[in-house]
């Protein structure tokens, strides 16, 4: 990818930080991620030259296409989280109507748009594993529709209040901490888990983690600012975001994990001659990790995250 000389380092095919590492140690405030900087670092420089999310040569290889447990499973991954691109994409509406000074309005336009590139290439990956366009809503309903009910329609639940007393500042925690924050993990865990066996796939997931890093510290930064001009509300947000993680706690996540990884498990086992001595992360080849540790290891990275992004805000205990 030839990214322009103009795009900074965070915004860089070449240059950015993976999602987790960017995520916490990269400071971004809204007023520098506004529109302007959207399209010239992200428009013309991130999303320069791909194709359907990846770069035009990155290879879906033969194997992805064929039934098998590799194809279930990455068809139940991007499935689900198509949708929780587009029910994200729709909830921050809310957000750019809210927002309270015109930098925010318009990283928040930014964001709306980033999340629905997320459901679109997500959509478009399940078509070039052989999806017909057509039968994209009912495949996703088969394949993920139960989890979609188990997961996502609680959170939406959760957040309707906020929604509804136009509470911006809670819309973003939510987002932020609840949302983006645990789900952030697992996409790190999938752009490492498929770097070799569906490179198009693997440079769909740095894309999208490319954006992600933007969404959490401006996200972060916007609660920040809030919080150091009105120190006062830091209770009642601490609050939402202890009633939020109770309710991650009683959402059957690790089942939906579980379940895919077993699958990945099976592919993986059928295709280690293609992962060969790949590591995952450093040290750990990836044809040796297990189910449970791949879990492991993204529930870590989703605490790590969490403490890294309240601190922060300023919302530790
Ligand atoms: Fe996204
Ligand atoms: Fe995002």
């Amino acid at each position: 990818m030839l990214t322009m000389p103009t795009t900074p380092a965070e915004a860089s095919w070449e240059n950015a930080p993976g999602l987790l590492d960017g995520a916490m140690t990269l400071e971004l405030t809204a007023a520098q991620c506004n529109l302007d900087y959207w399209f010239t670092a992200v428009a013309q420089g991130t999303l320069l030259g791909l194709v359907r999310g990846h770069r035009p040569e990155a290879a879906v290889p033969e194997y992805m296409r064929a039934p098998g447990p590799l194809r279930s499973a990455i068809v139940a991954e991007l499935g689900f989280r198509s949708v929780a691109e587009e029910r994200c994409t729709r909830a921050l509406s809310d957000l750019v109507n809210f927002a309270p000074d015109l930098d925010t309005m318009e990283f928040y336009a930014t964001q709306l748009i980033d999340e629905a590139r997320h459901a679109r290439v997500f959509r478009g990956h399940l078509v070039e594993l052989g999806v017909p366009e057509a039968e994209l809503a009912a495949t996703i309903e088969e394949t993920s529709g139960k989890d979609i009910q188990a997961v996502l329609v609680p959170l939406e639940e959760f957040s309707q209040p906020t929604r509804d007393a136009h509470d911006f500042i809670g819309g973003v925690i939510l987002l932020t901490v609840l949302v983006e924050g645990v789900l952030a993990p697992a996409a790190e865990l999938s752009e490492r888990k498929w770097r070799v066996l569906d490179p198009a796939a693997a440079e769909i997931e740095r894309g999208a983690g490319i954006d992600e890093i933007r969404h959490l510290t401006v996200g972060s930064s916007v609660v920040r600012e809030h919080l150091r001009a009105h120190p006062d509300d830091a209770d009642r947000l601490r609050d939402l975001v202890e009633r939020g993680q109770e309710l991650w706690g009683s959402i059957p996540v690790l089942d939906m994990l579980a379940r895919r990884e077993t699958l990945f498990q099976e592919g993986l086992r059928d295709h280690a001659d293609v992962v060969g001595d790949y590591e995952i992360w450093p040290g750990r080849r990836l044809v040796d990790t297990t189910v449970e540790e791949r879990i492991q290891q993204a529930l870590g990275w989703s605490l790590g995250m969490q403490q890294s992004r309240l601190a922060y805000m300023g919302l530790s205990e």
